[in-house]
Formats: C-alpha cells, sequence, structure tokens
C-alpha cells in the first residue's frame, strides 16, 4: 500500500484535481484506490459528486477514533473509496493538547486497520497546520503539485524545509516527487520555471505535466472526474499518463 500525500501549503495549484482524477485513473488501471479528503473545505469530497457535506467523516476518524469503514463512501466502485471531510475537521487544526501525538492521529487511524488499498492519496489543504503534518507523518511519498509561476517556485522551497523538519520525527524517509500543474504549453515563463524545477529536483519531477484545460476546471461543479466528463480529451490522457508515471516511478 502506498500513501501519498498531495501536498502544497500554496493555494490553488492543483492538489484537488490531481487528487481525484489521478485516483481515478490509478483505479481504472486496476488498482484498489481510497481518497481521503483533508481540507475543511471539502472540495474533493464535492468534486467527487457529493455535494452535501456529510456530518462524519475523516473528522470522526481524528477526533473520536471512529474507524473508517464507518464513514467510507463508495462513489463509483468498490476500488475508488471516498473519506469524506466532515463538518469538524477545522478542529484538528486547533488541537492544544497532545503534543506529537496530534501530528500522527491520521498515521495511528491508517495503521490500526487492515486495509487491502493499493493507493491512499491524501488531499491537503493550502496551509501548513497539523492536518497536513497529519498526512506528512502517515505518508510514505509526498506528491508536490507546482504550478507554472515564480511565486509556485518559492513556495516549493519552503515546503521542502517544513517536510525536512517532519523527516527528523519519521521513522523513515519520504519520497518526494513534484508534479507540474496547470501548465501552460505556450507561455515562455512556464517553460522557464519547467527547466528550473528540473535543474532543482533532478529524478524527482514525474514526466507528465497536467495542462491548463477549460475541462478540468469544469469538472468539480457537476461533481465528474474528466473520465466521466471527456473520457477522449487531452486532460484525461495526462492524467492516465500521470499515473502510469506514478506507478512506474518515472521520472525527468
Ligand atoms: N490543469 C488545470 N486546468 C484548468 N483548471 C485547473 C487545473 N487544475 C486546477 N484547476 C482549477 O483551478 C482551481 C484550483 O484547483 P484545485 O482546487 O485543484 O487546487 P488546490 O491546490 O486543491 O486548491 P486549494 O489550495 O484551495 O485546496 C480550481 O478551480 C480547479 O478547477
Ligand atoms: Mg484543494
Amino acid at each position: 500500500m502506498r500513501i501519498i500525500a498531495v501536498i502544497n501549503q500554496k493555494g490553488g495549484v492543483g492538489k484537488t484535481t490531481i487528487t481525484a482524477n489521478l485516483g481515478h485513473a490509478l483505479q481504472k488501471a486496476g488498482n484498489r484506490v481510497m481518497l481521503i479528503d483533508l481540507d475543511p473545505q471539502g472540495q474533493l469530497t464535492t468534486s467527487l459528486g457529493i455535494f452535501k457535506l456529510p456530518k462524519n467523516g475523516i473528522d470522526s476518524v481524528l477526533l473520536d477514533q471512529a474507524s473508517l469503514q464507518t464513514v467510507e463512501i463508495h462513489t463509483r466502485d468498490n476500488n475508488l473509496v471516498l473519506i469524506p471531510a466532515g463538518g469538524r475537521l477545522v478542529e484538528v487544526e486547533h488541537l492544544n493538547d497532545g503534543g506529537v501525538s496530534r501530528a500522527t492521529l491520521l498515521d495511528a487511524a491508517l495503521q490500526r486497520e487492515e486495509l487491502d488499498y493499493d493507493y491512499v492519496l491524501l488531499d491537503c489543504p493550502p496551509a501548513s497546520g497539523l492536518l497536513s503534518a497529519n498526512a506528512i507523518m502517515a505518508a510514505d511519498e509526498a506528491l508536490i503539485p507546482v504550478s507554472g509561476d515564480y511565486l509556485s517556485l518559492n513556495g516549493v522551497a519552503h515546503l521542502l524545509s517544513t517536510l525536512k523538519k517532519f523527516e527528523a520525527l519519521r521513522s523513515k524517509a519520504l519520497q518526494q516527487w513534484v508534479v507540474i500543474s496547470r501548465f501552460h504549453t505556450r507561455r515562455r515563463l512556464a517553460k522557464e520555471v519547467r527547466t528550473k524545477l528540473l535543474n532543482h529536483f533532478p529524478n524527482k519531477v514525474l514526466m507528465t505535466e497536467i495542462k491548463e484545460a477549460a475541462a478540468l476546471a469544469e469538472c468539480p461543479a457537476i461533481g465528474r472526474t474528466i473520465f466521466e466528463f471527456r473520457r477522449t480529451s487531452n486532460s484525461a490522457k495526462d492524467f492516465e499518463q500521470l499515473a502510469q508515471d506514478l506507478i512506474e516511478r518515472r521520472t525527468h
């Protein structure tokens, strides 16, 4: 089971879009996939077609030790399972007691159940608080979406230093991957950012870029993934290839 945190404290870089569509692509490639919505905004939950946030979700798992099975939603079939956000998720950010154990609630939850998945993807909020800390502590790998602008390059440096801090608390190293997202193929700036990323992160940048495309922006409003909305689009191909990159660990 590969547990992968889709993480970047910068907002709007494509974390949720990637979690939903990569998750579906991995399932279509024959894997059992669990997606966990760790953002109190619940956008992964709505992106998968659950428009009314369920009362209980990962919040109950983290705050009350509820079992994942009691809150899971089989959004498509048994092989694409969603753990929704839940109404009290923001409370995790405000936990005062418990020291380091406040950051290992998710890790403990995933450990105490016998989960039978190939991939667990964690959609993180745009913040570096306790929810993201829980994702980092529970994950084996971090998938970092970076959009093609200069500010996001600054953001990556900040994120990597946060990941380093947590690495000291973890028992094993966190494998890191960068995915270039919201990529404008014809923009000079986007190409420059891409070149910089490839130089800075040798062997970490996944082969496939996710291009900016109107169809991807339209998906959340109708609660469908790109495979349900535009099955033959270039965006669907991007996500199929990105899934293969991750499966085969294919980088530049
Ligand atoms: N490749 C893309 N092409 C077009 N639109 C995109 C693409 N990726 C994301 N978007 C759109 O950009 C917005 C932000 O994307 P998304 O919600 O995936 O980012 P995020 O990193 O999860 O944001 P947040 O930090 O707020 O959680 C959304 O409206 C989404 O539909
Ligand atoms: Mg998001």
